[in-house]
Formats: C-alpha cells, sequence, structure tokens
C-alpha cells in the first residue's frame, strides 16, 4: 500500500501546483480557462487528501494522522473549490477572490508544512 499512497502524495503535490499555476493563469491571461484548472486543482486536493487521510487513519501505512489538522486542511480546501467555482460562473469577478483562493492555498501549504 505504500507504493498506492505516495502516488497519492504525488498527485496531492500535482494538485497543489494546477492551484498555483491557475492563480498565475488568471494574471496573466485573464481569458485563459484559468477557473477550470483552479477547479481542477482544488478537487484533486480534496479527493487526494482525502484518500491519503483515509489510507493512514486505516494503519495501512506507517504515518500518524492528526484529525485536528486534516479538518481544517479539509475546511480550507473546500471553501477553496467552492471560490473557484463562483469564479467559473462569474468570470468578471473581481481580483479580491483570486486573491482568496491565492491565500487560502497557501494556508493550506503552511498548515501541511508547520502544523
Ligand atoms: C488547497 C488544498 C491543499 C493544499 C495546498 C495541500 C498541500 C499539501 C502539501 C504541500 C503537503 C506535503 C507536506 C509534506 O510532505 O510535508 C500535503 C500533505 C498532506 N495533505 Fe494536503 N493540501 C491540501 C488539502 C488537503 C486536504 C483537503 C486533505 C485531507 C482531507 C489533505 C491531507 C493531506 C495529508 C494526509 C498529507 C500528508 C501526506 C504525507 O504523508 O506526506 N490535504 N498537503
Amino acid at each position: 500500500m505504500d507504493i498506492v499512497y505516495d502516488l497519492l502524495v504525488v498527485a496531492h503535490l500535482l494538485g497543489m501546483a494546477l492551484l498555483v499555476s491557475g492563480v498565475v493563469l488568471r494574471l496573466t491571461a485573464p481569458n485563459s480557462p484559468s477557473a477550470m484548472v483552479l477547479m481542477t486543482g482544488a478537487g484533486t486536493q480534496v479527493i487526494t487528501g482525502v484518500a491519503l487521510t483515509g489510507i493512514a487513519s486505516a494503519g495501512l501505512v506507517d504515518t500518524d494522522v492528526d484529525n485536528t489538522k486534516i479538518a481544517v486542511k479539509l475546511v480550507v480546501a473546500v471553501a477553496v473549490l467552492v471560490l473557484a467555482h463562483i469564479l467559473w460562473r462569474k468570470p468578471q469577478a473581481g481580483k479580491g477572490l483570486l486573491y482568496t483562493i491565492a491565500a487560502l492555498t497557501l494556508v493550506n501549504v503552511g498548515i501541511a508544512v508547520f502544523w
């Protein structure tokens, strides 16, 4: 199961890369499908994050799970997903929405590394 877990970690990091790419794309090429990139990234984070947590909680890998940390990450990631969806539906939305998505993504990176 270690290899499955490791592959999910790779997918999790690629999902984070999609979120960062989506923000940069939106700033540099406003007419590009950046909202779709952001939604894909946020969705990837939620799905791979939940799968990683499930595998670890089931004791299939030798990794401890901090449920409080995971709960906070999940709430932040779902917020990013909802905001990306709003951006997709309302392409003319102000920059504040995009900066909030960027900030929340950084918050989750910080939680992942420092908590
Ligand atoms: C915007 C959303 C998210 C971002 C940017 C993000 C970012 C990261 C990063 C950078 C790591 C690697 C940390 C390290 O190896 O030290 C990580 C690991 C992890 N994340 Fe997330 N994450 C997000 C959402 C989630 C969600 C929603 C969950 C669970 C529901 C989750 C669960 C995990 C777990 C279990 C690990 C540990 C993987 C390991 O064993 O190294 N993440 N996350």
